[in-house]
């Protein structure tokens, strides 16, 4: 009978690429889902995971009251708020995951539709927003829990207004801010030198589609060569930040539709390896919308989304995209990089864009894209609908977690076709089911270098220095089907990002050079790091231990030059 279930658990439809999983064992197959905060306090509009393994999320001060007080009774009185006047709620999260506690965060100025990213000790940096927020740069120093850290705002920081720009960290630990409503130009934070103004950025003119926008929130890549990759509206470049030109136009990407927002697809770069150095770049853009889907919207009109992806390495001499099709249509939907280094597409729906109200016909599914031999799967339906405003972070434990939705003044949960959503849901991958478990990895443990027995920077996590060997090791199970010799391990960095508006900023996978060593369940590996902070700016980074495609849980290590 056991034998039957398994057999039955193996069985599966394929359909022009698409991988249907019939299963009696659905969570085995296609994941599960489970709700971790019934009342997450405030809509997540922005996520990012800090290396306290707190999740901070946030959306913005001009909506109203949250279900979330400020402590003390503090209250943020602002006679230009729309909503409220004087606001005694939080606008603004940190989210334990390890007890699944909420502490409100305080935000003093709006960061409706910002952008983000963390500097290499860990300080979350967030920049913009609107109205009194638009040229505020936010920093959030993570704490361990029980500690109170809360935003310190630092107002005219930006020299532009920065509302749906997007953000890359340098290898110089600076970031540059890319875009906004209206600032067709970039700007780096901190300036580079005293007197440094802003860029134009001729792409985002040439973008624009009067009415409809569709290159806010423009897809931002470090490319292996210290270039930024630029991709806005289907137009794509290579920008040089120390001439500031562009050097290099890609061709348009095809299939007739937009790709940014309000046509809001996603994007990801596919993990980068030491097998070349880390040279080669493959960028990933998925779904989208017609070009008029925003205008045909407000008018009642909501138009079926688009099915494709496309693939564009960007490191080749003449690339060109090569088009795909999921396994259907998908706007507004975020993309995650897996500790296997496989893409889940989640959120989002099938009809409209984004913009307030603007989508229709969620898709619950996940799906599970693995890059090597362009296998799509769909995953199990969660039962919360996640359109505009939604998001999806990868946490330590190889799960993602979902939150925030169509957002409503005054956060209205009736009476409206998608109310503001306050559940946080996490995403389990089939990779964490119980059945893996005799591959699983366990007990990840840094053995640092004698001389780096006082980590220099104070804080929790391995320190890892460019192009140099460090040393970790773990566990397999004692009585694991696996293969003796341990080969199929892989070592994988994931860089936490800054997620938001169908696009997680500073994402970034890398696969290590490794050779491990020990036998039965006692390993060691002995691991070289990024060979550069171009590849790989400075800052924390997830290692996954990955053992024929389960990962371990996540360890964080800070990535730092020497010197
Ligand atoms: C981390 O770096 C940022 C940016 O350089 C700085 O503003 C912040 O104060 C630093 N945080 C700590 C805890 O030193
Ligand atoms: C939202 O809530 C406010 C206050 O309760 C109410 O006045 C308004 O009509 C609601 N809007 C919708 C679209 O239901």
């Amino acid at each position: 009978m056991i034998l039957l279930i398994c057999v039955i658990g193996l069985l599966r439809f394929r359909a022009g690429g698409v991988e249907v999983v019939a299963s009696n064992d659905e969570a085995a197959n296609s994941g599960h889902w489970s709700v971790e905060l019934r009342n997450g306090g405030v809509s997540a509009m922005h996520m990012t995971l800090t290396h306290e393994n707190t999740v901070v999320y946030f959306d913005m001060t001009d909506i109203g009251a949250s279900l979330l007080s400020l402590p003390d009774g503090q209250c943020r009185v602002d006679q230009f708020d729309e909503v409220l006047k004087r606001d005694c709620w939080a606008h603004a999260v940190e989210y334990t995951i390890a007890s699944a506690e909420t502490r409100p965060l305080e935000i003093k100025t709006d960061t409706w539709c910002s952008s983000g990213s963390f500097a290499s000790n860990g300080t979350l940096i967030q920049t913009g927003g609107w109205g009194d927020g638009y040229r505020v740069v936010r920093y959030f120093n993570p704490c361990p829990r029980g500690g109170n850290c809360d935003w310190i705002e630092a107002p005219n920081a930006l020299q532009e207004k920065r509302w749906y720009a997007s953000n890359q960290v340098l290898p110089n630990d600076g970031q540059v801010v890319v875009g906004g409503r209206g600032e067709p130009t970039y700007e780096f934070v901190p300036r580079r030198r005293q007197d440094e103004g802003t860029y134009k950025l001729p792409l985002l003119v040439d973008t624009y589609e009067a009415g409809a926008e569709n290159n806010l929130y423009p897809f931002v890549y470090l490319n292996s060569d210290g270039t930024l990759f630029i991709f806005a509206n289907r137009d794509s470049i290579l920008l040089n930040l120390q001439t500031n030109s562009i050097v290099k136009k890609f061709p348009r990407m095809p299939g007739d539709g937009s790709r940014n927002y309000p046509s809001s697809g996603s994007s990801v770069i596919l993990p980068l390896t030491f097998e070349d150095d880390f040279h080669k770049v493959e960028v990933m853009v998925c779904g989208g919308s017609p070009p008029s889907a925003y205008q045909q919207a407000q008018l009642g009109n909501f138009l079926t989304a688009l099915d494709t992806c496309g693939r564009l390495v960007i490191t080749d001499a003449n690339p060109d995209w090569q088009m795909e099709k999921m396994p259907g249509p998908r706007v507004l939907s975020d993309m995650v990089i897996l500790p296997t280094g496989d893409v889940l597409i989640i959120n989002g729906c099938q009809q409209g864009t984004g913009g307030w109200g603007l989508g229709r016909s969620p898709v619950l599914s996940p799906y599970l894209y693995t890059p090597h031999n362009a296998n799509w799967q769909i995953m199990a339906e969660s039962t919360v609908p996640r359109m505009y405003h939604s998001s999806a972070v990868l946490i330590p434990d190889g799960r993602v977690l979902v939150g925030g939705s169509n957002t409503n003044r005054y956060y209205n949960f009736t009476g409206v076709m998608f109310p503001t959503e306050l559940r946080i849901e996490a995403f389990s991958p089939p990779y964490l089911h119980s059945s893996q478990d005799d591959l699983r990895p366990s007990s990840v443990t840094g053995l640092p270098h004698q001389r780096d027995r006082e980590n220099p920077s104070g804080q929790s996590g391995l320190v890892i220095y460019y192009g140099e060997d460090f040393t970790i090791s773990f566990r397999l199970p004692w009585r694991g089907s696996y293969r003796r010799d341990g080969s199929s391990l892989e070592y994988r960095l994931n860089a936490p990002p800054f997620c938001t508006h169908s696009f997680s900023q500073n994402q970034r996978q890398l696969v290590l050079k490794a050779t491990t060593s020990g036998y039965g369940t006692f390993r060691w590996a002995r691991i070289t790091a990024p060979s550069s902070a171009v590849v790989a700016p400075a800052g924390y980074y997830l290692l996954f231990v990955v053992h024929e495609g389960v990962p371990s849980s996540g360890t964080w290590v800070q990535l730092l030059p020497r010197d």
